[in-house]
C-alpha cells in the first residue's frame, strides 16, 4: 500500500507515498484508508494529519486507471474523501509543492488545511476533457467563492498557495506556514490545537452563492463557449459550479458525477487523455534508458543565419544558452541578426517580453565568419541551403574543427542524415534536428536518429529539446521523416480531388470543418506553392512511377505562388490575407480536366476528409512498420504539434482508431478502385491490414 503511517504523540500522520507525485491510484487510496481506520481505532490518537511524502502533496488521480475497474474499486476517491470528512477525529491536510485535481479534492475533504508557500494548486481536469469528479466543483466554490473557483476549474491553471491564501474571506487554507520546511511541525501543532473542536467543520456545510445568481452563469457560459470551440468540458464546468449554488450538496455531487461520466466517454476527452499520455511517452525511446548520461550543452553554434538559423538561435537564447552564428558573408549575418532583433522587438512592443530580458538574450548572441571561433561549442546546428554538396562542405569542415564530443546536428528537411554523417569521421556524434518554421514559434522538433547516432547523443538532444520547450519526437531516417513524408500523400490527394471535380475552396472548407486550422490550398498559399513545386520536380525524376496531379504545377507556371505573389489558389487583395475564390483558377482546373478527358463529379465532404486524413494514416502505418516511428502516439504528436491536426481528434492515429481500423481499411480498398486516384497507394499498409483483421487498434502498437 502506498501510504505510510507514523505517530507523533497523539497525532497520526498519514503520508501518501507513491512517487513521483503521489497519484491517487488504488494502492495509495487503500493506504490512506487503512491509516485512517487505524487512527480512528487508536484511543491514544486525537487528531490526524494527511500529507504527501517526497515532491508533492498529490498530483491527483492516476490517469492510467481511468476507464479501468481499478478506478472505481473501493475505496474510490469519492468514498475515501467521504471517510475523511466523516472522521470523528479532526483530519488536517498538510499541503505542499503540488496539490492538483484529486489531490486538492482530497484536501477539501479534510476538516482543516495547512499549506506551505509555493504550492501549486489546481483542478486541471478540463485539460484532459473532464470536470473535477470527486467534489471539486462543489467544494472549491464554497471555500474561495464562485467566481475564483469557476476561473480555476475552467482554465485548469495552477495558482500559488500564497495567492489563494490572500483571497478575502477564503476558507481553503486555515494556515499558511512560514516556510515549506516548517510545514509538518506547524501542521502537527495545528492538529493538536483543534483536537477537541466539535462539531468538526466540513466544507460541504458552507454556503455557496453568487450575488448575481443565474445572470452570472449565463455570462460565464457565453465566455466559455467562445473560447472552447470543439470541447464540451468547459461548459460542463459552468453547469457543475452553478449546481453548487442551486442544489443541496449531495444532489450537487450526484450531478457532478453524471457530468463527469458523460464527458469520460466523449471522443474529445479520449483525444485529450491520449495527448496527455502521448506527450509523456514521446520522450521515452525504447532502447535508450532514462538514465542514459547526457553531454553538457553550455554553448551552441548555428551555421546559417537564414529563415531557420535565426529562429533556431532564438530558442537557445530564450533558454539562456549562448549562441554563435556562423555565415559565409557579413551581409548575410547582418540580415539574420536584424530579423532576430525585429522578432524580439515585436514581442517587446506587444508586452510579451520585458526590455531587460530582450537585452539579456541579445547579449548571449554573437556572430562570426570563421570556423575557428565555434570550435569549442558543445553543439552545432547546421541550417544552410538544402543541397547535399553544401552540407558536405560544412560537415567536413565541422569534423575538422569541432572539439571531440561536440554534437553535430543538421536541420535538413529532406536529405539523408546517414549520408551527412558519413562526411565526418564521427558519425556517432551526428544527428538531425528538424525544426519547423517559424522555428522560434513551432513546438515540434523531429529528432532524426541516424544509423550510427550514439545513444547519449540522442538522449542529450532530447533533453536539450525539452529545455528549449519543444515537443521532441524521434524519427528514423527516411525521405521527409515522419511529418513531411505523410503530408506528401495528403497533398497528392488534394491534387486528385481537384481533378475529379472539387474546387480548392470546397476541399479547404471540408477539412476546416473537420477541425484543421487551414485546408491544404490555403496552407499552400501561405507557405508558398513554389516549395511543393520544387519537391515535385525532384520526385518526377526520382519516382517516375508515382502518380501526381499536375494542377499545382499549372498554377505555379502562372506564377501564382500564393500570398507572397498576391495570388495562388485564391486571389488576394493587397495587404490582406483573406482568401478570395478565384475564377481564373476554377477555369484553369476545368480546362485541365477537359484536357485529361475527365467529367467532373460531385465529391462529398465526407469523402474529401476521408481521402485526406486516411492518406496520412496509411503512410503512417508504413512508417510505423518500418520502425521510422517507434509508437503510433509519436505520429499523433507530430501531427498535433507540427501540422495543425485538430486537437479534439487526438491525431490521425487515434482518429483512425476511433473510426475503427476495419472501417478505415474497407474505405481505403474502396478508394483503391477509383481510376483517377492512385490505386497502389490505397492498398492498406500491411500493419494496418493486420490490425484491422485482428480487431486491434494502433493503440496496441504504443
Ligand atoms: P535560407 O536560405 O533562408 O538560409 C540558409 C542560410 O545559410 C543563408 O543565410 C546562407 O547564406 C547560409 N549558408 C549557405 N551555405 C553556407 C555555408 N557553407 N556556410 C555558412 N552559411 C551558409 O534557408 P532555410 O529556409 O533557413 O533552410 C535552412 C535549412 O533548414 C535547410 O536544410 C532546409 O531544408 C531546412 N528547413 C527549412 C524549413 C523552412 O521552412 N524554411 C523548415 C525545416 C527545415
Amino acid at each position: 500500500m502506498s501510504a505510510d503511517y507514523t505517530v507523533q504523540g497523539d497525532v497520526a500522520v498519514i503520508a501518501l507515498n507513491n512517487p513521483p507525485v503521489n497519484g491517487l491510484g488504488l494502492s495509495t487510496r487503500l493506504g490512506i484508508m487503512a491509516g485512517l481506520e487505524k487512527a480512528i481505532a487508536d484511543d491514544a490518537i486525537k487528531s490526524i494529519v494527511v500529507t504527501g511524502a517526497g515532491k508533492a502533496f498529490s498530483g491527483g488521480a492516476d490517469i492510467k486507471e481511468f476507464g479501468s475497474p481499478k478506478a472505481i474499486q473501493d475505496p474510490n476517491l469519492l468514498s475515501l474523501i467521504l471517510a475523511l470528512e466523516n472522521s470523528p477525529k479532526p483530519a488536517v491536510a498538510a499541503v505542499h509543492t503540488v496539490a492538483m485535481g484529486g489531490g486538492l479534492e482530497l484536501a477539501l475533504g479534510c476538516h482543516y488545511r495547512v499549506v506551505a508557500p509555493g504550492c501549486s494548486v489546481a483542478l486541471p481536469e478540463v485539460k484532459i476533457g473532464l470536470i473535477p469528479g470527486a467534489g471539486g466543483t462543489q467544494r472549491l466554490p464554497r471555500v474561495i467563492g464562485v467566481e475564483p473557483a469557476l476561473n480555476m476549474i475552467v482554465s485548469g491553471e495552477p495558482i500559488k498557495s500564497e495567492m489563494l491564501a490572500m483571497l478575502p474571506g477564503q476558507k481553503l487554507f486555515d494556515k499558511l506556514t512560514a516556510s515549506a520546511d516548517s510545514l509538518m511541525e506547524e501542521a502537527i501543532a495545528f492538529a493538536r490545537s483543534v483536537a477537541d473542536v466539535r462539531p468538526l467543520p466540513r466544507v460541504r456545510d458552507l454556503p455557496c452563492k453568487h450575488p448575481m445568481g443565474d445572470a452570472y452563469f449565463q455570462f460565464a457560459r457565453n465566455m466559455v463557449k467562445g473560447m472552447s470551440k470543439n470541447f464540451p468540458a468547459p461548459a460542463k464546468c459552468v453547469d457543475a459550479v452553478q449546481a453548487a449554488t442551486k442544489k443541496k450538496f449531495d444532489d450537487g455531487m450526484v450531478y457532478e458525477r453524471e457530468l463527469f461520466l458523460g464527458l469520460m466517454v466523449t471522443p474529445e476527452c479520449r483525444a485529450l487523455r491520449h495527448l496527455f499520455v502521448a506527450q509523456r511517452a514521446a520522450s521515452k525511446i525504447p532502447d535508450v534508458p532514462d538514465n542514459t548520461p547526457v553531454r553538457a550543452i553550455k554553448s551552441v553554434a548555428v551555421i546559417g543565419a537564414g529563415t531557420m538559423g535565426g529562429g533556431i538561435s532564438m530558442n537557445f537564447l530564450n533558454a539562456g544558452i549562448p549562441v554563435k552564428i556562423l555565415e559565409m558573408k557579413q551581409d548575410a549575418l547582418d540580415r539574420g541578426i536584424a530579423t532576430i532583433k525585429k522578432n524580439y522587438e515585436a514581442q517587446v512592443k506587444k508586452g510579451k517580453l520585458k526590455e531587460d530580458k530582450y537585452n539579456e538574450r541579445m547579449a548571449l548572441l554573437s556572430t562570426t565568419l570563421s570556423y575557428d571561433d565555434i570550435k569549442d561549442a558543445d553543439m552545432v546546428i547546421e541550417a544552410v541551403f538544402e543541397e547535399m554538396g553544401v552540407k558536405e562542405t560544412v560537415f567536413k569542415k565541422l569534423d575538422e574543427v569541432m572539439k571531440p564530443g561536440a554534437i553535430l546536428a543538421s536541420n535538413t528537411s529532406t536529405l539523408d542524415v546517414n549520408k551527412i554523417a558519413s562526411f565526418t569521421k564521427r558519425p556517432q556524434d551526428v544527428i538531425g534536428t528538424h525544426f519547423f518554421s517559424p522555428a522560434n514559434v513551432m513546438k515540434l522538433l523531429e529528432v532524426v536518429r541516424g544509423e550510427k547516432t550514439a545513444k547519449d547523443v540522442l538522449a542529450t538532444v532530447m533533453a536539450i529539446g525539452k529545455k528549449i520547450k519543444k515537443t521532441c519526437v524521434v524519427s528514423g531516417v527516411c525521405d521527409g521523416f515522419i511529418g513531411n513524408r505523410m503530408i506528401e500523400q495528403y497533398s497528392r490527394q488534394a491534387g486528385f480531388l481537384l481533378e475529379e471535380g472539387c474546387t480548392p475552396q470546397q476541399v479547404d472548407k471540408a477539412v476546416e470543418r473537420f477541425g484543421f486550422a487551414m485546408g491544404p490550398f490555403r496552407m499552400g498559399d501561405l507557405a508558398g506553392n513554389d516549395i511543393g513545386w520544387a519537391i515535385r520536380k525532384r520526385r518526377y525524376q526520382e519516382k517516375p512511377h508515382m502518380k501526381y496531379s499536375k494542377t499545382a504545377d499549372l498554377l505555379c507556371e502562372l506564377g501564382r505562388y500564393g500570398q507572397k505573389t498576391g495570388a495562388g489558389w485564391y486571389d488576394y487583395q493587397a495587404g490582406k490575407r483573406d482568401a478570395i475564390p478565384s475564377k481564373l483558377v476554377e477555369d484553369m482546373i476545368a480546362k485541365h480536366r477537359q484536357d485529361l478527358g475527365i467529367t467532373p463529379r460531385k465529391v462529398s465532404d465526407e469523402e474529401i476528409v476521408q481521402r485526406l486524413v486516411f492518406s496520412l494514416v496509411n503512410e503512417a502505418a508504413h512508417i510505423l512498420e518500418e520502425g521510422i516511428a517507434s509508437k503510433a502516439s509519436d505520429i499523433d504528436m507530430v501531427y498535433l504539434t507540427g501540422y495543425g491536426f485538430p486537437m479534439h481528434r487526438g491525431g490521425p492515429m487515434l482518429y483512425a482508431d476511433q473510426v475503427g481500423l476495419f472501417n478505415v481499411a474497407q474505405t481505403m480498398s474502396r478508394f483503391a478502385k477509383n481510376p483517377l486516384d492512385d490505386g497502389a497507394f490505397w492498398q492498406p499498409a500491411p500493419l494496418l491490414a493486420r490490425l484491422a483483421a485482428e480487431g486491434k487498434s494502433f493503440n496496441n502498437v504504443n
